[in-house]
């Protein structure tokens, strides 16, 4: 409409004008390594050069592959373009073609010269951002859709806390109500934990590749306190000490630190995983600390010495998350091999005691409160409820979503809320597997068209009415 007084050619000529007008000079730094590294570097690295190629540095990219180099001064001469574009093999990326415009983006750089804006040896894809394949949090990246990443149920039943993109989102679980949002996370949040007095929420995270953090916030001001900042990269899992003095930690970056948390200051880095560590989680007894990675163990070590105790073998994939029973005479660990194993621990070793299964991946585990029940989550879209007791599934609950990634029980075990890809959190009663409530939808709670199960307050994250201890 708003063309109708210029004439059908003179629209067509500010078209065509328009693209070679407002050609850009394409960043190799801002706009092509972000490629590599999202779509490429899990293969081509420089631990791990798949057909003699990486994308670490640009001189790696210049150099080419065992077949040669793969840039050329014209796109259409590149082997780089023509293995993108599927008119060479092996196509490139196996998965699937990449988006036209990211194509046509490499197009464009290569046309303006093929050149890098930084040092050739420059490290533009450094080891510890190299994506793992099925890192569960990168395959499904919709920013604009904010995934419910993980849960926290306070043991006064007062806030539910839910994790997702940049901000926690404090619930009343009871009446569904949004108490508060928690900001200023530098990216996703991987794991939320009350600590045993109920005094703060820890928030962990931090910006991938760079380094990890947890937050910890008064749960009675909503204040920010102290942030545990270390790791090289963002941490998956953190777990409170039973008597609260520490902290434990997991990262992408393959270690596990043990923090004081009356100084906030790190004792300890333990370094026997091959890989992202995205599970931790203390013995009730807090002597022992349990760690699951993507090298496909469990394991436990003394937390005293900071030795690893023992190494629980089984998963023949990675291990996405773990949890203690009660007694603490049980582990039960998921990951992306579909079981959830079940194995009797004590401080010496530990042997697998039951193994069960979901269609596809699962993504976390808890025990209940009262320990007679486990809930476990999956992308196969459904949360199931085991009896402790003799490991039969005593509710499945299906089709919640896009699959799920994160649960937790009520404090009186009489409910179970499960966070979805898709933003979603509910709340279901474990006796008989009933709704009672979908207590928010994060994608509807961000967008405001669409009306939230309650209004959002904006940050900073204060409530209105400040929770009495
Ligand atoms: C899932 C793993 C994987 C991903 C992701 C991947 N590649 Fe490859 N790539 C391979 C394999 C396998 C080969 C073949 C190696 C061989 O020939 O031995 C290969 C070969 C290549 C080669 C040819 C090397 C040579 O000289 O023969 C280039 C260039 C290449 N890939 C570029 C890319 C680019 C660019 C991306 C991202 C857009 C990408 N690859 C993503 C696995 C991968």
């Amino acid at each position: 409409m708003r063309f109708l007084g210029m004439s059908l050619a003179t629209v067509a000529m500010i078209a065509l004008a328009a693209p070679a007008a407002h050609a850009q000079t394409v960043s190799f730094s801002k706009e092509i390594v972000p490629i590599f590294r999202e779509h490429c570097s899990q293969c081509h690295n420089s631990r791990q050069a798949t057909g003699g190629f990486s994308v670490s540095t640009f001189a790696g990219i210049d150099k080419g592959g065992k077949g040669g180099k793969v840039l050329a001064p014209k796109p259409e001469d590149s082997r780089l373009v023509k293995l993108l574009e599927g008119t060479a093999q092996p196509k490139m990326p196996p998965a699937g073609p990449l988006k036209k415009e990211l194509i046509a983006k490499i197009r464009t750089w290569i046309t303006q010269g093929g050149k890098s804006d930084v040092d050739a040896n420059a490290v533009v894809v450094p080891e510890s951002s190299v994506p793992s394949i099925k890192v569960p949090v990168i395959k499904v990246r919709v920013p604009s859709l904010p995934e419910a990443t993980a849960l926290a149920w306070s043991k006064d039943n007062k806030f539910l806390a839910i994790g997702g993109y940049k901000v926690v989102t404090i619930v009343d679980p009871t009446s569904g109500k949004v108490i508060g949002e928690l900001k200023g996370h530098s990216d996703k949040i991987h794991d939320l934990h009350f600590s045993p007095d109920g005094k703060w929420l820890a928030a962990a995270g931090g910006p991938p590749a760079q380094q990890g953090e947890v937050k910890l916030w008064d749960t009675a001001t909503w204040k920010e306190g102290r942030t545990l900042v270390g790791h090289s990269d963002y941490i998956y899992s953190c777990s409170f000490s039973p008597d609260g003095k520490q902290m434990a930690t997991a990262s992408y970056d393959k270690t596990v630190k043990l923090w004081d948390l009356t100084t906030g200051a790190e004792s300890k880095t333990l370094k026997d995983h091959a890989d992202a560590v995205y599970a931790v989680a203390y013995s009730p007894d807090g002597k022992l600390l349990a760690t699951g990675s993507a090298d496909r163990s469990v394991k436990v070590w003394d937390v005293g010495s900071g030795k690893r105790i023992y190494t629980l073998a089984g998963h023949t994939d990675m291990v996405f998350d773990l949890s203690w029973n009660q007694k603490g005479n049980q582990l039960t660990s998921v990951g992306a091999d579909k079981t959830v194993r079940t194995y009797n621990v004590n401080a010496q070793a530990g042997n697998q005691a039951r193994v069960s299964n979901h269609d596809r991946t699962v993504n976390a585990v808890a025990y209940s409160p009262d320990g007679n029940m486990m809930a476990t989550v999956s992308d196969d879209k459904s949360c199931k409820i085991w009896n402790t007791a003799n490991g039969s599934a005593t509710q499945t609950l299906k089709d919640l979503g896009d699959g799920l990634i994160s649960v937790e029980f009520s404090p009186d075990s009489k409910m179970v809320a499960v966070g979805g890809f898709d933003g979603t959190v509910r709340i279901f009663n474990t006796a008989d597997g009933k709704i009672v409530s979908t207590v928010i939808d994060l994608p509807k709670a961000a967008a405001p068209v669409a009306a939230p199960v309650a209004p959002v307050k904006p940050a900073p994250a204060k409530p209105t009415a400040a929770p009495k201890k």
